[in-house]
């Protein structure tokens, strides 16, 4: 299979580029280069996706079994990629969302769940996490992406949470170098509490899975429902790091009521209903797999400790919570209970 990848050099598509390698199928990477090169033989088209004459160049490397879209956020960009792509390509893969639907995090979310009203048009001059536009513009980058290609041939995945080595938002990689720090350790809610992470690998797995079956459609990736705890998430990175610590579950409506960032300060942490409770049955369906938790975590610190760079965004940064102020909540949290 010829497969193209829009983006390729961070994450996601890092892992969609090795996937199809080690799968036999011939890859090219469309991105400007800024990133490190793509692991294995592969075929680099160097641009941009916001110049026209770019694409343009870009289409006149094809054709191609199939396109990835991994890195679309902006719909304008979305959409123009797609316009000049649909002649040269079989298969249109767009990587979105769960932050598309409107009701999550707060409510369950199926593939039919009303998404965000996203514009197909929209090209914000700047746009940055945590400006609370990503759903919304992933919600047009969709429409963008639907407006241009029919839909027996177009496949959307919506992701919940997706960790593994080369992570870059910060979010299992912070809490590895917790763990890593030892000591008395704050983890939010009940050991019991229940999250649903996808491993990079697995989802690379299943775009192409999706692709050599011809798929269409929108599916849902998240974990298994009812495997992964937030004991097995902490208990996973103290094994992997090395390091003891003890572990203080701290209720997490307390913590919310301190103020304490939600998703941000404690990343994957979240009081909202709907958080994990993302539909995955059409994906199982479709031979979604998924490792253990215990792999993932592992390999993460194992490619950290190797000297593994996360790419750097203003993602990364937004994310964790200081020493003082976790010591200062810990305190106030065994005040709490010794008032009791
Ligand atoms: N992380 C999560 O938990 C999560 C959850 C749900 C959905 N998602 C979605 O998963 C995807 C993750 O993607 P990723 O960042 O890991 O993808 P990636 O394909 O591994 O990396 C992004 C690539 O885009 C390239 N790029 C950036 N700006 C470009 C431009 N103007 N023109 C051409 N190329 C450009 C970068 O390379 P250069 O800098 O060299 O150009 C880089 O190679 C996103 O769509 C995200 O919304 C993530």
């Amino acid at each position: 299979m010829r497969m193209l990848v829009l983006g390729g050099g961070w994450f996601v598509g890092r892992a969609l580029v090795m996937a199809g390698h080690d799968a036999g199928h011939e890859v090219t990477v469309f991105n400007r280069g800024r990133s490190a090169p793509p692991p294995g033989p592969v075929t680099v088209v160097r641009g941009d996706r916001t110049d026209a004459a770019d694409l343009r160049r870009l289409a006149g490397h094809g054709p191609w079994d199939v396109v990835v879209d991994v890195h679309g956020v902006v719909p304008r960009q979305v959409g123009a990629a797609a316009r000049v792509l649909r002649g040269v390509v079989g298969r249109y893969v767009l990587v979105s969302t769960v932050s598309a639907y409107r009701d999550w995090p707060e409510r369950a979310v199926h593939e039919g769940s009303p998404v965000k009203a996203g514009d197909p048009d929209a090209d914000p001059e700047d746009w940055s996490w945590g400006t609370g536009v990503y759903g919304q513009l992933k919600a047009g980058a969709e429409a963008a992406a639907a407006r241009a290609v029919d839909e027996q041939r177009l496949v959307v995945l919506r992701p919940g949470v997706i960790l593994g080595p080369g992570e870059y938002g910060g979010r299992l990689t912070w809490w590895l170098r917790r763990a890593a720090a030892g000591g008395e350790l704050l983890a939010p809610g009940a050991s019991g509490d229940v999250l649903r992470p996808v491993d990079v690998r697995d989802l690379a797995a299943f775009i192409l899975r999706l692709v050599e079956q011809q798929a269409s459609g929108t599916y849902n990736v998240a974990g298994p429902v009812g495997r992964d705890t937030w004991g097995h998430l902490v208990e996973a990175c103290l094994a992997a790091t090395g390091a003891t610590a003890t572990v203080r579950w701290v209720d997490g409506e307390w913590l919310a009521d301190q103020g304490v960032q939600q998703w941000v300060e404690l990343p994957m942490w979240r009081t909202a209903p709907g958080t994990w409770a993302i539909d995955t049955t059409r994906a199982e369906g479709a031979g979604l797999t998924c490792r253990p938790l215990v792999e993932t975590v592992a390999d993460t610190w194992a490619w950290l400790s190797a000297g593994g760079q996360p790419v750097t965004t203003d993602r990364e940064s937004m994310h964790g919570l200081g020493l003082a102020r976790e010591r200062e909540l810990l305190e106030r949290w065994r005040a709490r209970l010794s008032a009791r």
